[in-house]
């Protein structure tokens, strides 16, 4: 197990990716904090994780209020003692209209607008902010940022979300701390990975600039 004595916060774990995220930590030893504004589902999977042998404690946090991420941390700490990784993966995909179709720039209200930018990225500043002085206690830390393809590209119904997605990876590769910044196509759609096959070569470029911006945590 290469994760064993670590502990983890991931927020926006209650469900996808977040909480497939909380299952691989803990088969890999850590000790997992779930933070979601979701209380049944988070505690299904805090129940799932302790029954399968690991240690999990859902938390109910609201990524857009600095003292929910308080008081996520501080039970990380309290539960399981430290903290050494964070994973801002909490976050809003396009907003849908009546018609279920993702709404376009010309159609976004301010309120929209503003919602997206408060989860998206003001949800990562805040983790990030709160996380870092348990992590300096620990002595170290990592903190992957799940953004998008669409932090790097823009898309039909998308644009909004790029901008989000950019502050959110932006601000961490200003920040000293060890980071990751993750950037997920569209997952499970084999469709729709080919079809985005062209977008490939700028993905890489990315990834490359990212991983030469990674900065060892001191
Ligand atoms: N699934 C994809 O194809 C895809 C593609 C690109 C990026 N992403 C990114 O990956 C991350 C996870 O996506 P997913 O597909 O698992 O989405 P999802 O909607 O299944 O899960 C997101 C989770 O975040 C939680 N959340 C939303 N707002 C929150 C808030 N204010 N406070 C706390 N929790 C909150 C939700 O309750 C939910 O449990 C997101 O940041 C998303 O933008 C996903």
């Amino acid at each position: 197990m290469r994760l064993e004595g670590k502990v983890v916060l991931i927020s926006g774990g209650a469900r996808g990716q977040g909480a497939t995220e909380a299952r691989l930590f803990a088969r890999e030893g850590a000790k997992v904090v779930l933070g979601d504004l979701l209380e049944e589902e988070g505690k299904q999977v805090e129940a799932e994780i302790n029954a399968s042998g690991g240690a999990c404690l859902f938390v109910k946090l609201d990524v857009t209020k600095a003292e929910d991420w308080q008081q996520a941390v501080a039970a990380a700490v309290a539960r399981f003692g430290t903290l050494h990784v964070l994973v801002n993966n909490a976050g809003i995909g396009s907003t849908r209209g009546p018609d279920g179709e993702p709404v376009t720039m010309e159609h976004l209200t301010e309120e929209q607008w503003d919602r997206v930018m408060e989860v998206n990225a003001k949800g990562v500043f805040l983790g990030t902010k709160y996380a870092i002085p348990a992590m300096r206690q620990a002595g170290g830390g990592s903190i992957i940022n799940i953004s998008s393809i669409a932090g790097i590209v823009g898309g039909h119904g998308v644009a909004y979300l790029g901008a989000a997605l950019l502050a959110a990876r932006g601000g961490l590769v200003a920040n000293p701390f060890l980071f990751g910044a993750l950037q997920p196509v569209v997952l499970g759609t084999v469709v729709l990975l080919g079809a985005l096959a062209g977008l490939l070569p700028a993905v890489l470029a990315y990834r490359t600039e990212v991983a030469e911006n990674l900065a060892p945590l001191s």
